[in-house]
Order: C-alpha cells, then structure tokens, then sequence
C-alpha cells in the first residue's frame, strides 16, 4: 500500500530511521519488497532521475505497481531523489509520488529558499511532502582541520531559517554522511554534536540522512577477488549508528551504493565461478534473494525491524 511520507515520518519520529532505496529495475523492487515484508518494515521507493531515464518512467512506475500486486501486506511511500525543479513538477503531476525532494543545496541560501518555496507551494497544493537539503555533504577527511570540518556541516540556525521560510517537510542535512563508494579515508563517525544541535533547533521535525551506505568491506574485497577494481580503502557510514541518530530527529536514511555492491558481488561472482553460462535469470535469482537478506539486515540497523503492524494499525484509525 502506498501511504505518504508524513504518515511514515510522524509514525517513525524520535523511535526508529525509516529505510529509502533507490530502484532502477525489476530484481531490485522483488528483493526490496521480499525483504520489507520478512522484516515487517515500512520503507520508502527512491526513484532518482537517472532511474527515470533508465527505466523509462512507465516502467519504473509500472515495476512499483506490480510489485503493489504481488506484496498487498507492504507499506511504503514513493519518492523522488534529488530532483531539480522541473523533475519535481512532473512528479507532482504524476498523482504517483507520496513526496518528493527538491535539491537545490548547490545554490546560495536565498535561492535554495526561493526555489523550495515554489516546489512547496506546488506539492502542497497537491497533498505531497516536500524533502530539501541544506549543507554540504561530502567526504571530511580526516586531515582536514576542525573547524573546516565543522563549516561543511549544516549550521543548526541556518536549518531553523530555511525550514521557516520555504515550508519544506523534512530537511536533508549534512552530519558527516557522504554519496558513493568512496566516502571518507578511514572510518568516520556520525557528528552527533551537530545532529543534537540541528534537532534543538527544529524539534520535532523530521532529518533526512543521504549517503548513509556502509560500503562493507568484504563486499568489496569479494568484488575485487572476482575480477573488480574497487578501492579497498572504501569505508562507508557505521549502520550501528543508525538507531541513535534515530533518537535525535533523524526520520530516513538513504542508501543506494551498498544494493548496488550487493549486484556486483552477485554478478561477479556468479559468471566468474561458471564462464559458461549466460541465462542472467539465474544470478538474478541470487541477487533477489541477497538483496532481501540486505535488507533485513538494515532493517533491524534502522530499527524499523517489526514495525509494519503498529504503522498498519495507526494507519487504519
Ligand atoms: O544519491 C543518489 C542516488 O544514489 C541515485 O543515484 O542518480 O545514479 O540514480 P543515480
Ligand atoms: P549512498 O551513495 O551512500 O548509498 O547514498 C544514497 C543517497 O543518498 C540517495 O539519495
Ligand atoms: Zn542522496
């Protein structure tokens, strides 16, 4: 059932991260569906807009609708990642999309506001949530000094000023998480200080955490014993980590790289160890069944593990 993100986000507050993943094609969806359900989790559908154009929007959306029929016990929201404007207006139009995200955090303050603002407006008047960032995600490296660590964060103040003045849902801030494989030079921890300071100043509201990929070790050393060149030094976000931050307003946590390391190993590994095949149903099977097992495992990382009646049953009154 597709429910809007503020059910999930009012419902999840202060108690548990719910999980959002990117999709891009049908193994993805049956293993992100199949996994929900074994955890009895409620998530959130990513589609970004380079999976629109990959799938073809009436694929990616027929994928979701089918998927609808075959899990009617699963309960998620469909959301757009990093739109630009028009993508947003689109979405809105669509009648498809529980919420979307206007990413905007490129542009001086004032225009992030300003285009916010209009992306709100739009949604609103349609029933749709708005997520927007503020802050520079990237890669702190360790050698950088901490005062320069801590401008690349997202100034608590700032947060407050923007929420008011664009009227966005949720906000996307930067607390040390960073995208793709190649995140920071050692492991890193999530700047609790910030986060805690952020949610002083916007109680109550829901924080989005993007780059939140673990990028695991031996998904990476089993990549690259079976014919891969990834960097071994790749190191991603601690998911133990997840349920505090939880506790201090952080509401969805984005992850997309590590389901995309699942594929790879999957793949990899499978036509490595027999060359002589070529039906991709069969590393297909594999890697629906991994990737559910990846899911699970996040899940019970989000503590979203199990939630699935308490949200069915709020959401029936
Ligand atoms: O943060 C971005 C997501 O990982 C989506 O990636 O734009 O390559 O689909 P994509
Ligand atoms: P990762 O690259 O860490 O998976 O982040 C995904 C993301 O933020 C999608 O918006
Ligand atoms: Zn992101």
């Amino acid at each position: 059932m597709i429910v809007t993100t503020s059910d999930l986000f009012r419902l999840a507050y202060g108690k548990y991260a719910v999980g959002a993943y990117n999709i891009n094609n049908m193994e993805q969806a049956l293993g992100l569906f199949q996994g929900h359900i074994e955890s009895q989790a409620p998530f959130i559908i990513q589609i970004s807009k380079g999976a629109r154009k990959y799938s073809g929007i009436p694929m990616i959306e027929g994928i979701i609708r089918a998927a609808e029929t075959m899990y009617p016990e699963a309960i998620y929201a469909v959301h757009l990642d990093h739109g630009d404007e028009a993508t947003c207006y689109s979405c809105i139009d669509s009648g498809f999309y529980s919420s979307v995200m206007i990413d905007a955090s490129h542009e001086p303050f004032d225009q992030n506001v300003a285009i916010t603002r209009r992306v709100v407006e739009r949604a609103h008047a349609k029933g749709l949530s708005v997520e927007a960032e503020l802050g520079m995600l990237g890669g702190v490296e360790e050698d950088i000094k901490v005062d320069e660590k801590h401008a690349m964060l997202t100034d608590p103040d700032e947060a407050k000023l923007f929420v008011e003045q664009s009227g966005c849902d949720s906000l996307a801030v930067a607390v040390g998480t960073s995208h793709g494989a190649y995140k920071f030079k050692g492991q890193q921890s999530l700047h609790f200080d910030r986060i805690e300071a952020i949610q002083g100043q916007l109680p109550g509201y829901p924080l989005v955490m993007h780059g939140s990929s673990s990028v695991p070790q031996e998904e990476v050393l089993r990549i690259n014993a079976s014919g891969g060149k990834l960097d071994p030094s790749a190191c991603g976000v601690n998911e133990n980590e997840f349920r505090r931050a939880a506790t201090m307003g952080v509401t969805k946590v984005n992850i997309d790289t590590d389901g995309r390391l699942v594929w790879t190993r999957v793949h990899r590994e499978y036509f490595q160890s027999k060359p002589e095949e070529f039906d991709f149903r069969k590393p297909g099977t594999i890697f629906v069944a991994e990737y559910a097992k990846f899911i699970v495992n996040k899940s019970n990382k989000l503590g979203s593990a199990g939630e699935l009646p308490a949200v069915r049953s709020a959401l029936a009154k």
